[in-house]
């Protein structure tokens, strides 16, 4: 694994923007699959200033989002829809129908997860897939479980996720509790993976995940087992990673 430190948080989004955009320029027809959340709101920023600078050009770029909640409108200003268009797609020139995240408002769990699994299979696969990191070990929505989630599927998000979370809603109630979520085989199929992780509340699950053993209970560890994967994180998020990798050392 390729682990890039940066100062800040700032600094960590210029450079994963940085990777994306080499992606872009490398494989104008690239497949990106992309994260929602906080982390990559920077991210997404620099992008689209890439873009407005000319250096950019996403007319053949297709993308596909790890996840979406189940009975969200995607109008709804909670949706993932709505943050993808708000937080890039609508700034930069990529076209709508090369976009896909799963369908909140189809109740049909099976049939919205079948059709993210084809879409993923008739674009040849993901070139280079995002990722932020869950408090509890997450990527996408596979929580801690017992086993490794494979294809597209439908989740019962655990209480820490809803609470993290309820910080987007006016209340708590207002969170929805499932949601559908690329499985880990999705993720681990990706030709790349970038994970961003920034600030000093992730420090010990980055240090779990990618220090620890490779366990469904800690989702992100089976990142560990993919060939090419690029972390991308802050100081203050790999502070006990550093420590411990030290005391290895030592
Ligand atoms: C979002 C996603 C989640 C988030 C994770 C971190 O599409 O897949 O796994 O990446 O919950 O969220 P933030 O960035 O808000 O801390």
């Amino acid at each position: 694994m390729n682990i890039i430190q940066t100062k800040d948080y700032n600094e960590m989004s210029r450079k994963a923007a940085n990777l994306i955009s080499a992606q872009i320029i490398m494989k104008p027809d690239c497949v990106l699959g992309l994260a929602t959340g906080s982390t990559p709101e920077q991210t997404y920023a620099y992008l689209v200033d890439a873009y407005n600078n000319g250096d950019l050009d996403f007319s053949k770029v297709s993308s596909v989002n790890l996840d979406e909640y189940r009975g969200l409108t995607p109008d709804n200003d909670q949706s993932y829809r709505y943050f993808m268009q708000k937080n890039l797609f609508d700034h930069v020139n990529i076209k709508r129908e090369n976009t896909f995240v799963p369908d909140g408002m189809e109740l049909d769990a099976k049939k919205v997860c079948k059709d993210h699994d084809d879409i993923m299979r008739k674009l040849g696969g993901i070139d280079l897939q995002l990722l932020g990191l869950g408090l509890n070990g997450h990527i996408g929505f596979n929580e801690p479980s017992d086993d490794f989630p494979k294809g597209t599927h439908c989740v019962d998000l655990t209480e820490s996720t809803i609470q993290a979370n309820s910080r987007f809603f006016a209340s708590i109630d207002e969170v929805p509790t499932q949601a559908y979520t690329m499985g880990i085989q999705s993720i681990m199929m990706a030709k790349k993976i970038l994970i961003i992780v920034n600030g000093e509340a992730k420090a010990d699950i980055v240090a779990k995940a990618f220090l620890g053993p490779v366990t469904p209970q800690v989702p992100a560890s089976i990142l560990q087992m993919h060939p090419d994967v690029t972390l991308v994180a802050d100081e203050a998020a790999l502070s006990i990673y550093n420590k411990q990798l030290k005391e290895l050392n030592d």
